[in-house]
């Protein structure tokens, strides 16, 4: 099974960047630790800051993979291209936060993912990713 994660702007900088809510982990490290345990899936990992790059690696793997999780950080609250692509491609996604959105500033209620996902996981800090591998699999 191949599975995606895709991480959009800022969470490059997992570990340090506003470890209140984010924890102090960085993603390269949690990645390793759900390759160990999930060895028997093909698991890929893209980030990037830049929206258009977001919108080719999408492209680029959403007609061939069995599952994308993304989390487009802030661009879940304002990209319509990258909802498009979402709209555009055959592979399912799951949109996650490792913050519970709600909770926070309203502006970042909206989500022009949301709609397009199989589903949401969100609140679970890292833990939110494995919970949408989990659900992945056991579909
Ligand atoms: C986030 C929540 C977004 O509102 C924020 O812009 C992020 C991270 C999360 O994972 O909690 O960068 O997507």
């Amino acid at each position: 099974m191949k599975i995606i994660i895709i991480n959009g702007p800022n969470l490059n900088l997992l570990g340090t960047r506003e470890t209140n809510i984010y924890g102090k982990e960085t993603f390269e490290d949690y990645l390793i630790k759900l390759k160990k345990k999930y060895r028997q899936l093909e698991l890929s990992y893209f980030q990037s800051n830049v929206e258009g790059e977001l919108i080719n690696f999408i492209q680029d793997v959403g007609f061939d993979s069995d599952g994308i999780i993304l989390n487009a950080a802030a661009y879940t609250h304002t990209s319509i291209g990258i909802s498009d692509a979402i709209k555009s491609i055959n592979t399912p996604v799951i949109e996650v936060h490792i913050s519970n959105t709600f909770s926070r500033e309203e502006y970042r209620h909206q989500s022009y993912i949301t709609p397009y996902a199989r589903g949401l996981i969100l609140g679970f800090g890292l833990d939110s990713y494995r919970l949408a591998i989990e659900s992945f699999i056991t579909k």
